[in-house]
């Protein structure tokens, strides 16, 4: 090992309990954790593996609201559906616990005491916008309203999910509330906020310098810019009733932040553990040498990576990360994954679909893991994961080095005679694979490590292949012997690396070799096996995927479509106008001249437009719809006499017609037959 630490405090971020996991959080956060434990269990390190359910936060409250049900009865069934599919999948965490429980509301409550004692929060009253039909004020997703950066509509009281600016309530445009629909007002209350400005001294020094080299580039930069931008302080209090209470006086109706409760989590899920093993639970979270990994996804880099750490530096005696590996998303079938949507591989239904098969998802979610850019999972490409690399390279491999041994010498390893070059430069290669996958998993490079590790079955198949034991048994049995002595040596060597990121197939393939007591140090040898060890009955360890089963999955994520746009609600009709309300307005044909993108926007385009009466500019929110290039030359529709605004800078001289779909495209509205520039829309 490269460093000296002597335990492990390895954290996956706590899946909200308001939905299933799908394979999106799956590659984002569960596998890679889950691959990082199971490697340092194999060099016997001292690891505690953390998860749970995050069981606060306002979307929870929203769901039993609407389904009538308490925000428990929501937690409770989700929270017992995401444990159990965990467990099914092989996720080896030591604890997985809950955000509800006694041992974390303590936990968390005397958390916010301590920083409330010592004077590490700030005290503000501050108007906030309350709904006066529901009496109550609007936190977070109470609230939506439009994006005061990029103008989309529905944006949420802490986040715009267009741009990804986190947001306040108040900064939202038309604010609505999601309780009553009612246009909200501000009322004076009070809460608590952490100063993170006070911190920026020592962010940058334990993050822009200590680990300007050590972290990824995605996290790294995203972090910085938080820091260049200054930071402000944040509450952390809400007015709220379901989550932690506030634990002083005068807070009544009062809960902390479901983000500051939750990281906090973590910490109680130890002390859960401590209680069920016996085992301290302080040295995993206040030892310095404790290293301390926060697996999570992309959009939780600000909460890991600066108010959490600045939480646990005020609090004075806990560690903070030594690493924070964020993953970016992954898309399914080319469209972003979507619980509301449906637009998702469910772990629970994967499981009961293909039952036994955890390590191909497994695989298939690493070899294509979101670790640098977005990524994408198909159908397609799981089936040809599964039958032409696991299939074909690993399970052959290793189907075939069993099967020739008990046919040939009944299951014994049989003894290595005299060497060929060929058998010391596999032997050679073989020595190299276990350095070489351990420096890309501590490197959180996952999908290297597994690309590593089909190169050694690659090895195996290759070095099989060209000595054909096959053809030379009746000829040469000394040489027979030699070849399955080696190919059954990869196959041990396989056994042990490939446990990290192919449990359930490693776990397989040790019982068929009997080596159950070897470990990732004993790897890289050519003599894990004895001349003379009797094997087990050889067993396949992956099956083909055949079309239909794929094909089914498809015409499901086919079915979701559609039922999607059948159910979207048209938008009711508008109060009636007369006529003379109509001709107010004078749309014309117009073709578009040129189009640009507004530099630092992601929605807008620039458009130069022949309306028949001028050329006029145009700026218009169409840039995730259309790219500039292709829509040069078409008809448009224009409202010509749109008293002009600025957006961006920009003077915008009209507007121009377009149909939104029920999923939210845009798209133009146009003759069907080419008319002249200036014709009239009437
Ligand atoms: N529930 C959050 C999410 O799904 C993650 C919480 S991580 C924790 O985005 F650290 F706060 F627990
Ligand atoms: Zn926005």
């Amino acid at each position: 090992m490269s460093n000296n630490f002597k335990r492990y405090t390895i954290t996956s971020a706590l899946p909200y309990a308001n939905g299933p996991i799908h394979i999106g959080h799956l590659a984002g956060v569960y596998v890679p954790a889950d691959i990082y434990a199971r490697y340092l269990r194999s060099k016997n390190q001292d690891v505690l593996f953390i998860g749970g359910s995050d069981e606060h936060g306002v979307p929870i409250t929203i769901k039993a609201r609407k389904e009538g049900v308490s925000p428990q009865a929501i937690v409770d069934r989700y929270h017992n559906i995401i444990k159990k599919s965990f467990e099914e999948f092989g996720i080896s965490f030591d604890v997985y616990s809950r955000t509800s429980a006694p041992v974390h509301h303590e936990t968390a409550s005397a958390f916010f005491k301590k920083l409330y004692d010592e004077g590490k929060f700030i005290e503000k009253t501050s108007q906030q916008l309350y709904d006066e039909t529901a009496h109550a004020f609007l936190a977070d997703r109470y609230v939506t309203g439009t994006c005061p950066y990029c103008g989309y509509e529905k944006a949420y009281g802490d986040q715009c999910e267009s741009c990804g600016t986190s947001l306040s309530p108040t900064e939202l445009i038309n604010p609505k509330s999601a309780l009553s629909g009612a246009v909200p007002v501000l009322k004076e209350t009070k809460h608590w906020y952490l100063p993170l400005n006070q911190y920026e001294r020592w962010l940058k020094e334990w993050i822009l310098e200590g680990h300007k080299n050590d972290w990824k580039t995605n996290v790294y930069g995203q972090v910085k810019s938080w820091i260049d931008q200054g930071l402000k302080p944040r509450a952390v209090t809400r007015d709220l009733d379901w989550g932690v209470k506030v634990p002083i006086d005068g807070a009544e109706g009062k809960v902390l932040y479901v983000w500051f409760d939750a990281p906090i989590g973590y910490i109680s899920a130890s002390k859960e553990w401590s209680l069920k093993t016996g085992k301290d639970w302080e040295p995993y979270w206040k030892s310095d040498n404790t290293k301390l990994v926060h697996f999570i996804g992309k959009d939780n880099i600000v909460f890991h990576c600066i108010i959490f750490p600045v939480m646990l530096h005020a609090e004075g005696s806990y560690l903070v990360p030594d690493n924070v590996p964020a993953n970016e998303f992954l898309n399914l079938e080319n469209d972003k994954i979507s619980t509301s949507r449906n637009w998702a591989v469910w772990l629970h239904e994967y499981l009961e679909d293909f039952p036994g098969k955890q390590d191909v998802l497994r695989y298939v979610l690493t070899a294509n893991a979101p670790e640098t850019k977005d990524n994408d999972f198909t159908w397609k490409d799981f089936q040809a994961r599964n039958n032409n690399e696991l299939l074909a390279i690993f399970g052959n491999f290793v189907n075939r080095t069993l099967v020739l041994t008990k046919k040939y010498f009944d299951g014994k390893v049989p003894q290595r005679n005299e060497l060929h070059e060929i058998d010391q430069a596999t032997l050679e290669s073989m020595k190299a694979f276990p350095e070489k996958i351990s420096s890309s998993i501590e490197l959180y490079r996952f999908r290297e490590a597994l690309s590593e590790l089909m190169n050694l079955a690659r090895l195996g198949n290759k070095y099989l292949t060209d000595n054909e034991p096959w053809k030379i048994f009746k000829t040469d049995t000394a040489r027979v012997e030699t070849v399955l002595n080696i190919s059954l040596q990869i196959a041990a060597n396989l056994a042990v690396l490939s446990e990290p990121f192919l449990p359930f197939s490693a776990a397989k393939l040790t019982n068929m070799l009997k080596t159950n007591t070897l470990k990732w140090n004993d790897a890289g040898s050519a003599d894990l096996l004895h001349a003379g060890h009797q094997l087990g009955k050889p067993e396949f360890l992956f099956e083909k995927i055949e079309d239909a089963e794929v094909e089914k999955q498809v015409r499901k994520l086919l079915d979701t479509k559609k039922a999607n746009e059948a159910n979207a609600p048209a938008n009711p009709a508008k109060d009636e106008i007369v006529y003379d309300d109509f001709v107010k307005m004078d749309i014309r044909v117009g073709t578009i001249l040129e189009a640009e993108k507004v530099p630092k926007t992601k929605k807008l385009l620039k458009l130069k437009i022949d309306t028949g009466i001028d050329q006029r500019t145009v700026v218009s929110g169409i840039a995730g719809h259309y790219k500039p290039e292709e829509i040069i030359g078409k008809q448009v529709s224009v409202l010509v006499n749109l008293a002009p605004r600025k957006l961006r800078g920009i003077e915008s001289q009209g507007m121009i017609l377009m149909a939104e779909d029920k999923d939210g495209t845009l798209r133009f509205v146009s003759p069907t037959e080419k008319v002249s520039n200036g014709s009239e829309i009437k």
